[in-house]
């Protein structure tokens, strides 16, 4: 049942379609809630509603600072929203869990990389506000 649920919430963010665009206004906090919540939590806990049916912890996103030492890893928290490094947990680069909203592959339009540029920053700045 449980299994089920988080099959269906990954389904739904798998299926976000890709229409440039449609994401554009969206602030760091709406991308997180949109994307990122239902595994890390609505306040980045790490205590999302999938989150037990995973088979790894879901690390809380509000220690990011504590865990790296007093600092924030502004390059590598970008590297794991845009794919190039990757987590099973969030899919593989070219399918990740939250589908087409942050594409960074080569041949793309350069519209298209510049915004999903933006909304990788904004995700960025946001997780950086919610430092504990
Ligand atoms: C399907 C559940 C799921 C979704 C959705 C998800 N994550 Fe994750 N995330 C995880 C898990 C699980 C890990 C830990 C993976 C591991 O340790 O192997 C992780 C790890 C991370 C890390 C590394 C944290 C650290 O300190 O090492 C960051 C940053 C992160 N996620 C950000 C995001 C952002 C931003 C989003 C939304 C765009 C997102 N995640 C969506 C499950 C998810």
């Amino acid at each position: 049942m449980r299994m089920a649920a988080a099959m269906a919430a990954i389904f739904l963010l798998g299926s976000v379609s890709a229409v440039a665009g449609v994401f554009s206004d969206y602030s760091g906090r709406q991308l997180y809630e949109r994307f990122c919540a239902s595994c890390h939590g609505p306040a980045g806990f790490g205590d999302g509603a999938v989150a037990p049916s995973l088979k790894v912890m879901v690390p809380d996103l509000t220690r990011i600072y504590r865990r790296s030492g007093g600092a924030f890893p502004e390059e590598r928290v970008r590297r794991i929203i845009d794919g190039r490094q990757a987590y099973p947990a969030h899919g593989t680069r070219l399918m990740p869990v939250w589908g087409q909203a942050f594409p960074v592959e080569e041949g793309g339009s350069a519209e298209a990389q510049v915004e999903s540029e933006q909304l990788v920053g904004r995700l960025v700045e946001y997780l950086r506000s919610i430092q504990q």
